[in-house]
C-alpha cells in the first residue's frame, strides 16, 4: 500500500505518547491495554501506521490514501488519526487492518476502542470492574420467604406452583436463580429450561429435562416405562429402541413430565420454566396440567413470565382463578435497593453510587449509566412505575 503523497500524513496535533512523562514511546500490547482516552487511541493508530511504514520500508500511508482506499472523506480519516473523533466500530476495524494490525492486536484494539467509547459515555468505572451477575440478591424479602416456604413444603411432599411476573429486567430470572439455590440446598433436584423466540415446540420442557438427563442415566423406575414413548418427544435419544411411535397426547406427555421430575429427585424436584410469554401452546398445555397436579407430589414448579399480553400470561390468570397457585407480580426496586445492587456490581459502597443511576437501574440498561445520563437515553428520573398496562388485566395489587 505504498503511497506517493506525504503532504497530509503528519501528526498535526504533535501529541506525545501517553504514559509517564519523558518515557520513550512503547507501542505494544501493554500500551494498547492502557488506552483510556481518544488521544491515546489516536496515538496508538499512528504508531501502527509508523510500524507499518517501517515494515514496508516505505513512508507512512497518508490520510488521502486511506480515504481513497476506504471511500471515507479525508477529513474523517484525519479526525480518526488525530483523535478528534472516535471512529465507528466498522470503520475502526477496517482502519486497523489497513494499518497492518495482526489478529491478536485487532482484538486488543477493538477492546481499547470500546473502552474509550464507554468512558466517553461518562462511565466513571471501567467496565471490567463491573459484575453483572453473581451479586447477592437485594430486597425481594416477601418473594424469598415464599420461595423458602414452597421449597420446604415440596421437600416434604407438598408440591406447588409459583409464577413470577413482571416487566423485562425486573428481576424474575434473578429470583428463579435464588429459588434454584434454595432448592439445591434443600436437596431438591433442579430442572431448568427457558422458552425463547422464535418459539420452538417444547423448548423449555426439553431443555429442563435435558439439563438433568445429560448428566445422569434414564431413571430405572419401572413406573416410568409406559411413559418413555411420550417422553421421547422431549428427549430424542429415548426414541432409540422404542417400538411404539411417540405418544402424541399432551395429557400423557404432561403426566410423563411430572412423573419424570418426581423420579429424578430423591427428595423432591424443582422445575424452573423461564419466559413463558415466549412458550408455544403445547408447552403451555403441559404447564397447565402440571399446575393442577403438582400439589400432590414432592414437586415445585416455578415459572417466569413477562407482564405483557401473551398466552403465557393468560395461563397465569386462569391458573390463579382456578387453583391455589402463588403469583408474585414484581415491582421495581426502590432507590435504596438499586443503590445496593449497583454498589455490589461496582464493588463500591451503596452511598457512593451516584444518584442518576437510580432511576435507570430497574432495567438491564443500567450498566451504561453515567454522571449525566444513561445509555437508555434517559437523563432525568425515569418514568414512575405506573399501573400495569390495562391489557394485562393484572390480578395482583397495583402500586
Ligand atoms: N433483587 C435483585 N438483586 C440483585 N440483582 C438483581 C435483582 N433483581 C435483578 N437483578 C439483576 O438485574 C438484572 C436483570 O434481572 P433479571 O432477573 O435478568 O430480569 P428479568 O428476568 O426479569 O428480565 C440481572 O443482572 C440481575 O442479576
Ligand atoms: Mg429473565
Amino acid at each position: 500500500m505504498a503511497g506517493k503523497s506525504v503532504s497530509d500524513n503528519t501528526d498535526s496535533d504533535g501529541s506525545r505518547p501517553f504514559g509517564e512523562p519523558g518515557q520513550p514511546p512503547g507501542f505494544g500490547p501493554a500500551s494498547i491495554t492502557a488506552v483510556r482516552t481518544l488521544p491515546e487511541l489516536a496515538w496508538t493508530l499512528r504508531e501502527l501506521r509508523r510500524r507499518d511504514a517501517r515494515s514496508r520500508v516505505a513512508r507512512e500511508i497518508s490520510f488521502r490514501e486511506l480515504a481513497a482506499t476506504t471511500g471515507w472523506p479525508r477529513d474523517a480519516v484525519r479526525d480518526y488519526l488525530t483523535g478528534q473523533t472516535l471512529a465507528p466500530i466498522d470503520r475502526f476495524d477496517t482502519l486497523v487492518i489497513l494499518l497492518g494490525a495482526g489478529p491478536a492486536e485487532r482484538r486488543e484494539l477493538a477492546a481499547a476502542r470500546d473502552r474509550v467509547a464507554d468512558l466517553q459515555l461518562g462511565a466513571a468505572v471501567a467496565l471490567d470492574a463491573v459484575r453483572l451477575s453473581g451479586q447477592s440478591l437485594v430486597a425481594r424479602e416477601a418473594e424469598v420467604a415464599g420461595l423458602q416456604a414452597a421449597v420446604k413444603a415440596a421437600s416434604t411432599g407438598s408440591g406447588g406452583v409459583m409464577f413470577l411476573c413482571g416487566e423485562a429486567g425486573i428481576g424474575k430470572s434473578r429470583l428463579a436463580e435464588e429459588a434454584a439455590r434454595l432448592a439445591g440446598e434443600a436437596g431438591l433436584r433442579v430442572l431448568r429450561g427457558r422458552a425463547a423466540t422464535p418459539s420452538v415446540q417444547f423448548r423449555a420442557l426439553s431443555e429442563a429435562l435435558l439439563s438433568v438427563l445429560r448428566r445422569s442415566r434414564r431413571p430405572a423406575d419401572p413406573d416410568l416405562l409406559p411413559y418413555y414413548p411420550a417422553l421421547s418427544r422431549l428427549v430424542p435419544e429415548w426414541r432409540v429402541g422404542l417400538d411404539a411411535r411417540p405418544e402424541d397426547s399432551l395429557v400423557v406427555l404432561a403426566e410423563a413430565v411430572l412423573r419424570l421430575c418426581v423420579a429424578v429427585g430423591r427428595q423432591g424436584s424443582l422445575l424452573v420454566l423461564e419466559d413463558l410469554h415466549d412458550a408455544d401452546q403445547d408447552t403451555l398445555t403441559v404447564v397447565d396440567y402440571l399446575v393442577d397436579n403438582a400439589p400432590d407430589e414432592p414437586f415445585l414448579m416455578l415459572c417466569t413470565v413477562r407482564a405483557q399480553p401473551s398466552a403465557g400470561l393468560d395461563l397465569v390468570h386462569a391458573a390463579r382463578s382456578r387453583r391455589a397457585v402463588t403469583v408474585y407480580g414484581l415491582h421495581r426496586l426502590g432507590d435504596e435497593a438499586v443503590r445496593e445492587m449497583a454498589g455490589a456490581c461496582l464493588d463500591i459502597a451503596p452511598d457512593q453510587v451516584p444518584a442518576p443511576v437510580c432511576p435507570c437501574t430497574w432495567r438491564s440498561c443500567w450498566p451504561g449509566w453515567s454522571g449525566t445520563g444513561c445509555s437508555c437515553g434517559r437523563t432525568g428520573p425515569g418514568p414512575s412505575p405506573g399501573p400495569w398496562p390495562s391489557s394485562c388485566r393484572s390480578p395482583w395489587p397495583r402500586r
